[in-house]
């Protein structure tokens, strides 16, 4: 079998082609989504991401402002301009670009954030409506890998879904969502002792790990569908996934591919994430 390769870049081109519309739209409401993102320091791959949103952003009519600020900035200096902003009836979507310098308390941060404004969906309040299944902000990268599935009809009731990696970001919230969508869950990570048995029983394996090609085809059953949210940085400069995509493409009956695979859905959805933030503070 040779898997059918998932563009994630250009799923993500037609939905952002439909969310310019979309923003045409209610700019003739009066309604104009703005997102203001928050770096500090200047951490290669951060700013790398962070242009990806911003052009993002632009073509979709978003207006996008970027606050960069030295790694020294303090919490407290921070966390005033996280209460600023909520107080602020014009910007409708609020991220603060991860990882932070050590002396800032990640969690902290993130909670300082007004559930409303939280487009990144990593707020407790929105962790917890989205396990509840509630309406809600979802998580970028998993919204993305989740939409994908389903545009390109990929059954998932019922399934075993295998999840590498246990991110507070990536793993632990797409196994929520497949759970929300009737998948049987399995999460393995560095502590799991037979990995490889786990991950040839899966029908969809989702990689989410940081390291280059360790999921070959000895991992993978014939027919399964696999999602690779790895992003690695090669010797030669290049970008590649935590799936060794020759090897797996020969099993897989589907397979995403790095790049041009979840990265541009994780960036699309939070530009789906500002518009209905946007939308639900005109409405509310
Ligand atoms: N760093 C890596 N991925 C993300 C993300 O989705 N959101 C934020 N805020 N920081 C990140």
């Amino acid at each position: 079998m040779t898997a059918t390769i998932i563009y994630g870049n250009q799923l993500a081109e037609a939905l952002r082609q439909e969310m310019k519309e979309e923003v045409a739209n209610l700019k003739k409401r009066g309604i104009h989504p703005r997102l203001v993102v928050i770096l500090i320091g200047d951490n290669p791959a951060s700013k790398s991401y962070i242009s990806g949103k911003q052009k993002a952003a632009d073509f979709v009519g978003i207006q996008s402002e970027l606050i960069s600020l030295p790694a020294e900035t303090s919490e407290n200096d921070l966390l005033d301009l996280i209460k600023q902003l909520n107080q602020e009836s014009d910007v409708n979507g609020i991220l603060v670009q991860l990882p932070l310098p050590e002396h800032i308390d990640e969690q902290l941060i993130i909670e300082a954030i007004a559930p409303t404004k939280d487009v990144d969906g990593f707020h407790p309040i929105n962790i917890g409506k989205m396990l509840t299944n509630q309406d809600t902000f979802l998580p970028c990268t998993p919204y993305g890998i989740l939409t994908m599935l389903k545009l390109k009809r990929i059954e998932l009731a019922g399934k075993h879904a295998v999840i590498i990696g246990r991110s507070h970001i990536v793993g632990k919230p797409v196994g929520q969502l497949l759970l929300n969508e009737h998948a049987t869950v399995t999460y393995c990570h560095s502590k799991t002792s037979n990995m490889k048995e786990i991950v040839q029983l899966a029908d969809i394996v989702i990689v989410a790990v940081g390291r280059a090609n360790m999921i070959d085809h000895s991992y993978i059953k014939s027919g399964a569908t696999v999602i690779d949210v790895g992003i690695n940085r090669t010797e030669d400069g290049s970008l590649t996934g935590d799936v060794d995509f020759d090897s797996v493409k020969e099993k897989a009956a589907y397979l995403t591919p790095v790049p041009k695979g979840v990265g541009p859905m994780t960036i699309t959805m939070l530009m789906k994430n500002t518009i209905k933030a946007a939308v639900n503070q005109a409405t509310n």
